[in-house]
């Protein structure tokens, strides 16, 4: 081993294992702004976000420039190519979410991803043509900023454009990151020049630059949004489906549409709860838990006590038992959303919590199928979360993603952007585990123009009419857990945003039955108490990445408070008396 590939050996382990519990304890202090904050997993696009609003833009113009950013400056998940979700508040109290997954081809089927063994092949759904879903994000985008929108478009487009053309400096994380992804990105000759210099690799401090991005964000600029769904860009994307023997058609690009949902509006406690609801299983998930967990005395059990490990144990082996049978995209399959979060049938489902004791092989749904431990994947997906709060109080929460890490890996030829592998996110075949080994039923098959079901949770949170917490994070299903625990260490355990995101977490989604830990996330003793409760422990180390914005109401009025995510390489910038504030 050379001594290149020894440092980019030692920093991939960094990666794969995020920086120790020595470290997160050791995670700076919030960022505290007054008349805006902006928290994302890059540093420009947090920069660009702010900067919008101190030239007067409101939140969501700044989500459009930062989501723009992000597809530059970490192409890992930010992205032309993906879709997520947007959860937002405006000032004068009206909520929405904004729906912009992919969907699946008109010519999907059922059986898309049947192998010639009969059974679910990894390859075709993950890094093949057939696993793109059509991209939502430029639509997405596109009708926030019509519905919300103050500055122009091309304003908005632009800060992203100049980054991708004139190039940026790349941290650490990012030129480790695509060091450690070579394998995937030396599959395709464009991301291979582009992001390895073919082999030459870049260190941190090298500039990249990314000139065909930049033209087609110019177009995109330019002639709008539909650019990417009709023009030159569409022309680039259904060649590269020919090529590659994609299914997607021009007929799919030009039909996609964001569709506007009504935010799930749950409570905890004295709180109210908005997030996000299906096509998402998020929302629903992290509603349930919710519940149960408020019959608890979670506060006075202390944070990581064994009790508290247990309940949080129990209460998300439940959520996702119901997200594997019952979830699915709504517009498409019966989902019974209501009946999910009706106070009985929430009450039984508690009810059914042993205080002392796990719940073993705990039977709702299809039950452990084949495969499943084996598949069970920890590292890797990676997905991208940003909070934005303005002066006036609009606030959004955005998650966004290409699945896993770079999507497929295939970049649109002479379009210098990454496609998706979200058609994984749907069951292969109803009870086989997709890439995060979530067990998923006939409710998220495949079906032609629907929505994958996702598990991203960009949620915002509120104390009587004020505004208290936004937040979201990456994760695949610890994505809800993630946001889940967040949530809980603020309200229960009185932790700062920051404390709150940068505490150990725990994981478990029914199948595999193991209560998943961080390394050096739990001491010995909490850990054996455990084990005599009957779980199964495992170890975990990508444990989400939690960007989050606290709203603290002083008598001198707002106090906004950004935190970012020990574990991966979070920028809040905040905005204090017209200017910018970060660390
Ligand atoms: O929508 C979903 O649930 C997944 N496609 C998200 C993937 C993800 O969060 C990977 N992140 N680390």
């Amino acid at each position: 081993m050379n001594k290149r590939s020894r440092i980019g050996a030692c920093l991939g382990l960094l990666l794969t294992l995020g920086p120790p519990l020595a470290a997160r304890a050791a995670s700076p202090a919030a960022v505290v702004g007054t008349e805006g904050m902006v928290v994302s997993e890059s540093s420009k696009a947090s920069r660009i976000g702010a900067e919008v609003l101190l030239a007067g833009g409101n939140a969501v113009d700044a989500a459009v420039a930062v989501h723009f950013a992000l597809a530059v400056t970490y192409p890992q998940a930010g992205n032309l190519g993906g879709g997520g979700f947007m959860v937002l508040r405006t000032a004068d109290g009206s909520i929405e979410a904004i729906d912009f997954r992919e969907t699946a081809p008109a010519t999907a089927t059922r059986d898309l991803f049947i192998g010639a063994g009969g059974n679910p092949d990894p390859v075709l759904s993950r890094t093949s043509h057939l696993a793109v879903g059509v991209p939502g994000s430029v639509a997405g985008m596109a009708l926030a900023h019509e519905r919300h929108g103050t500055r122009t478009w091309r304003e908005l487009v632009e800060p992203a454009t100049r980054l991708a053309e004139s190039g940026f400096i790349l941290d650490r994380y990012i030129a480790n990151h695509l060091y450690v992804y070579q394998g995937r990105l030396g599959q395709n000759p464009e991301a291979s020049r582009i992001f390895l210099r073919d082999g030459d690799f870049y260190q941190q401090g090298d500039s990249l630059h990314q000139p065909e991005l930049g033209e087609t964000l110019r177009r995109i600029a330019r002639f709008g949004p539909t650019e990417f769904y009709t023009g030159e860009t569409a022309d680039s994307l259904i060649a590269e489906m020919v090529r590659g023997g994609g299914i997607m058609t021009s007929e799919d690009l030009r039909g996609y549409r964001a569709k506007i949902r009504e935010p799930l509006v749950g409570s905890y406690h004295d709180l109210t709860v908005l997030t996000m609801p299906p096509p998402s299983s998020g929302g629903i998930a992290l509603l349930q838990m919710l519940h149960c967990l408020e019959a608890f005395p979670v506060g006075r059990l202390g944070a990581g006590s064994s009790q508290n490990c247990h309940f949080l144990a129990e209460v998300m082996k439940r959520a996702f038992a119901d997200r594997a049978e019952f979830l699915g995209d709504a517009d498409f399959t019966p989902v019974p959303v209501e009946g999910l979060l009706e106070k009985s049938y929430l009450d039984s489902l508690c009810a059914s919590i042993d205080p002392n004791w796990a719940t073993p092989n705990l039977h709702a749904g299809p039950g452990m199928p084949r495969g499943a431990q084996e598949f069970y994947s920890a590292t890797g997906g990676q997905t991208t979360h940003f909070s934005i709060v303005d002066a006036e109080g609009n606030a959004v929460a955005v998650t966004t993603t290409l699945n896993t890490n770079y999507g497929t890996g295939i970049m649109v030829r002479g379009a210098g952007f990454f496609l998706n592998n979200e058609m994984d996110d749907f069951a292969a075949a109803p009870g086989s585990p997709n890439y995060y080994g979530l067990i998923q039923g006939e409710a998220n098959e495949v079906r032609a123009f629907a929505r994958p079901l996702s598990s991203m949770t960009p949620t915002i949170v509120l104390r009587g009419d004020e505004l208290a917490l936004i937040l979201g994070s990456p994760g695949g299903p610890k994505i809800i857990t993630s946001v889940l625990q967040t949530l809980v260490n603020v309200v229960d355990h009185e932790m700062d945003i920051q404390a709150a995101i940068s505490a150990p977490r725990i994981h478990h989604q029914w199948v595999p039955d193991t209560l998943r830990i961080e390394p050096g996330g739990m001491t010995v003793d909490v850990y054996q108490a455990l084990e005599r409760r009957g779980h199964a422990l495992g170890r975990s180390s990508a444990m989400g990445s939690v960007q989050g914005i606290q709203i603290v109401q002083t008598p001198k009025g707002r106090m906004l408070l950004g935190a970012s995510d020990p574990r991966r390489n979070g920028h809040p910038v905040g905005i204090v008396r017209g200017r910018l504030v970060t660390r």
